[in-house]
């Protein structure tokens, strides 16, 4: 998870290669915009929109798009590739936009890359005008059958001696109680508590397969594997060698199939606000 100025610092680095690297976004951000369904002429609020995989679908379905991302690299690109829609460089958890102004919001696998999600939530219903939809996708986490490049890259690319020595009156910190990565139960009972009601939710399988563990290493360079292996020196070939026979292990029949997953969810701000006890915690311009 990230704060605004740490998405900054990551997404203006990869901001050229996005969604190159990110192969599926681009078919799950068509997916999104659908699974919301807006009227043309909606006003669409695309959230954390990267390189525009959800805000060039709304823009397609005839919605009038704005998008913020925390990332001036990001927003530069959109503004280039998208010049129809509105892109601004903004914190979701700050955004200056008056209240109910949108008909739909929208974040493309930005939720769990937040650092306070319910802050964001808060401002997205905010925004919302009421009876607006909510729409956003999550990406499910199966490293499965891949957990053995997770192990060869620690012992390949972690450091053997932190860079600076832990002082040693320094405490080990508490492990929050419930920290980790959101799931899709997760993500509905934040919306729920953020006062979002009639929730829906679709699961989407993106298998992707590739013909045995030379086309894996393949995929895998322009998707940062050529900067990470240069930067092994010597060792590169030692670990081209050691990652083939652990593909090798992954291969039925000689493919290889790499199974992304993720899940759309939607849900609407309702007509009227809740009273008494239930009524929606306040964001920062009141409920
Ligand atoms: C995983 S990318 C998703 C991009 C795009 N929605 C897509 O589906 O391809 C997450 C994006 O959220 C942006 N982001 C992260 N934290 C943010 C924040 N607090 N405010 C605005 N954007 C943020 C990042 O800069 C990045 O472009």
């Amino acid at each position: 998870m990230v704060t605004a100025a740490q998405a900054q610092a990551k997404y203006d680095r990869i901001a050229d290669r996005y969604e190159e690297i990110f192969f599926y976004v681009g078919d799950i951000g068509a997916r999104l915009a659908a699974f919301a369904g807006p009227r043309p002429g909606s006003r669409a609020l695309d959230i954390g929109a990267g390189r525009g995989a959800v805000a060039r679908a709304l823009l397609a379905r005839g919605c009038v798009v704005t998008a913020i991302d925390a990332s001036p690299e990001m927003v530069g690109r959109l503004t280039a590739d998208h010049p129809e829609l509105t892109a601004r460089t903004m914190d979701a958890a700050r955004p200056d936009f008056p209240d109910g102004a949108f008909d739909l919001v929208t974040a493309g696998f930005v939720v769990q890359v937040l650092d306070d999600p319910a802050a964001v939530l808060a401002q997205a219903r905010r925004m919302l005008a009421p009876g607006g939809t909510i729409a956003l996708s999550l990406e499910r986490q199966s490293v499965g059958r891949l957990g053995w490049l997770q192990e060869l890259s620690a012992e390949f690319f972690a450091p053997d001696s932190p860079a600076e020595p832990e002082p040693e009156s320094q405490p080990e910190p508490e492990p929050e109680p419930d920290a980790g990565p959101m799931d899709a139960d997760g993500l509905d009972t934040l919306l729920t508590a953020g006062g979002f009601r009639d929730l829906a939710r679709e699961d989407v399988e993106m298998p992707l397969p590739l013909e045995g563990p030379d086309a894996l290493w393949e995929w895998l360079q322009p998707r940062g594997g050529t900067e990470l292996v240069a930067a092994l020196g010597e060792r590169a070939g030692e670990f081209r060698a050691r990652f083939l026979d652990g593909a090798r292990t992954m291969a039925e029949d000689g493919v290889i199939t790499l199974d992304f997953a993720a899940t759309l969810h939607r849900a609407r701000r309702p007509d009227r606000p809740p009273t008494g006890r239930h009524a929606y915690p306040a964001g920062r311009h009141g409920g």
